[in-house]
């Protein structure tokens, strides 16, 4: 099958196109750095000639409210039209779970609006609702520190490396369309802060953790299970610490995630 991937140059786009390569299909990574952009619709219609299957791993530069949901909003409408065109059979977006419970939030509020044109499109679907990547604590950390420390809701969450993320939606993107959505998580459960804490040690970055019942996760409230998958998740098999002690050999060095 040709599987066009938006946001094929991303964290989860560049894991993505190998795997599909790998299974035998003609993967094409497609983002503005490949001249094609879902925003503007440059370069849509002839990445899209003879798709079979459309993969969103697209991410917004901007999480500024207005920003990421014009963003997911126009990115998706202009995919969703393109890919009526081009008779594309299935339209797979990556989301992540919890979004419908986290609508105080702009950037879930733009993950909401980006589902509900999808849901309401004539394309057959499968939206695949991720749980924090490993990969992404220390962009938790920095979107949570306000005044010096990083304040954290001490609420669990059952986070997964984004090699799984792409073996998941790989495995999604070359079945049937499922037209609902499924949920996919990490191996075991932690509490927020107790991990980025861990997370920033590892890196030596000496930023102070708080746990802070009142603290907002990404602009939103949560409580103790808001951000837990369903019994039902698939999941993926890399423990954190696994990742850790590997991304560490990768390169032992860097201190950014
Ligand atoms: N972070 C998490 O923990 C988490 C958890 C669950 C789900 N998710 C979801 O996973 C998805 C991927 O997020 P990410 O943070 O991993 O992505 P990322 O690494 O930041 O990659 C973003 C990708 O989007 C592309 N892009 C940006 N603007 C574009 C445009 N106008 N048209 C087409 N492509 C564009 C970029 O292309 P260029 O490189 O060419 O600019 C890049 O390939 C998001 O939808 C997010 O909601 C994230």
């Amino acid at each position: 099958m040709k599987i066009v991937v938006i946001g094929g140059s991303g964290l989860i786009g560049k894991k993505l196109v190998p795997i599909l390569r790998q299974r035998g299909h003609e993967a094409v990574p497609a983002s503005p750095s490949s001249g094609v952009n879902a925003l503007t619709g440059e370069g849509l219609a002839g990445a899209l000639v003879g798709a079979n299957v459309v993969v969103d791993v697209s991410n917004s530069p901007s999480w500024e409210d207005a920003a990421v949901l014009k963003f997911f909003e126009t990115s998706t409408r202009n995919l969703l039209s393109h890919e009526a065109v081009a008779k594309v059979g299935h339209h797979v977006a990556l989301s992540v779970v919890g979004t419908d419970r986290l609508s105080e939030s702009g950037y879930f509020r733009a993950k909401i609006a980006q589902e509900k044109l999808i849901k309401n499109s004539a394309i057959p679907y499968s939206i695949v609702h991720a749980t924090q990547f490993f990969e992404f604590l220390k962009g938790l950390a920095d979107i949570s520190f306000d005044g010096g420390k990083v304040r954290l809701p001490p609420v669990l969450f059952q986070p997964m490396a984004a090699g799984d993320v792409a073996t998941e939606v790989a495995r999604i993107a070359v079945g049937p369309p499922v037209n609902g959505t499924v949920e996919i998580a990490g191996p075991a459960q932690f509490r927020v802060d107790e991990l980025v804490r861990q997370r920033l040690a590892s890196l030596k970055d000496p930023r102070e953790v708080i746990a802070d019942p009142n603290a907002l996760y990404s602009g939103a409230k949560v409580s103790l299970k808001t951000l837990l998958p369903e019994k039902t998740a698939r999941l993926g098999k890399t423990h954190f610490e696994t990742w850790l002690t590997k991304s560490a050999a990768q390169d032992p060095s860097r201190k950014v995630s």
